[in-house]
């Protein structure tokens, strides 16, 4: 099949008030695809559908708690009244929280389930009628490298990328004869507001030194993927090789990874 044409298709990106989700929506935006742009702070989302419009593209801001179901169905209600429907959805949205799993108190792996996974899979579900009608659906779950190979310190994150993996394989053949796509990215380290933003953070690896990306990088790559209909992709040198590495001897990484624990 032909790359997808991004031009006049119809998103909707969750968490694009900063770091990846900001980075794709502009990213759609600048080769033509209308966005509606979903998060809390609604100040942000002002600022990049002004960026947008300056551009010459159209974007919708929608500003909410994505684990509200109310604030999902006001976003794909607003691809659908502003742009007419729904041709590709973003699920972005997520935080992390960092340290030990013995002394960690249990909301902390509720709410990284409820945002990271949770949401990711109702928003899906709330979305399949519209993207069923849209050109070329393509659903795009932003998971991680943690979502391949799990590290210490990040059991309870690493736990909510596993489930957006183990989720997006099945709902992939599920959907394959209808048409919707479905492509996992997993970004490794990004340089974003994403590691300030910690829910909780009481205790951390010392991770040998290693670089990172920017978010415009992932978001670059993920639009190509989407042009490319990709099913995955790990936008991130040192991620791919970890993941190699685990599948050659995973029995060394886990020896790598007790020693930073
Ligand atoms: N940065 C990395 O190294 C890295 C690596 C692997 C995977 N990732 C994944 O990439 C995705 C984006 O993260 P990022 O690095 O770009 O971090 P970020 O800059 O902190 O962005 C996170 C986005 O999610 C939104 N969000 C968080 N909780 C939300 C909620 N309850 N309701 C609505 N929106 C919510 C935030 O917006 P508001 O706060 O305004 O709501 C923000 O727009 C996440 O899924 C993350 O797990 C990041």
């Amino acid at each position: 099949m032909p790359n997808r044409e991004i031009k006049n298709s119809r998103a909707v990106v969750t968490g694009a008030s900063s770091g990846i989700g900001r980075a794709i929506a502009l990213e759609l935006a600048k080769q033509g695809c209308k966005v509606v742009c979903l998060a809390r702070r609604e100040d942000r989302l002002q600022a990049l559908a002004k960026e947008i419009e300056s551009l010459g593209g159209d974007a919708v801001c929608v500003a909410g708690d994505i684990t509200d179901a109310a604030v999902r169905a006001n976003g794909l209600a607003a691809a659908q009244a502003n742009f007419g429907g729904l041709d590709i959805l973003i699920n972005n949205a997520g935080v992390g929280a960092i340290g030990p799993f013995e002394t960690a108190a249990p909301d902390r792996v509720r709410t990284l389930m409820e945002v990271n996974f949770f949401s990711l899979v109702e928003m899906t579900r709330a979305a399949l009628p519209l993207l069923k009608r849209g050109r070329r659906p393509t659903i795009v779950n932003i998971s991680s490298i943690l979502g391949r190979r799990a590290a210490p310190h990040n059991s309870e994150y690493s736990a909510s990328k596993f489930a957006v993996h183990g989720f997006s394989e099945a709902l992939r053949a599920e959907l394959a004869k209808s048409g919707v796509g479905v492509l996992v990215v997993s970004p490794g380290t990004t340089e974003t507001e994403f590691f300030d933003r910690y829910i909780e953070k009481t205790g951390a690896p010392q991770w040998p030194k290693h670089g990172a990306v920017t978010a415009e990088y992932v978001a670059r790559a993920t639009v190509r993927a989407i042009r490319r209909g990709s099913h995955e992709i790990t936008p991130y040198f040192w991620g791919k090789f970890l993941v190699l590495l685990n599948r050659l001897s995973p029995w060394l990484v886990d020896q790598i990874m007790a020693r930073y624990a």
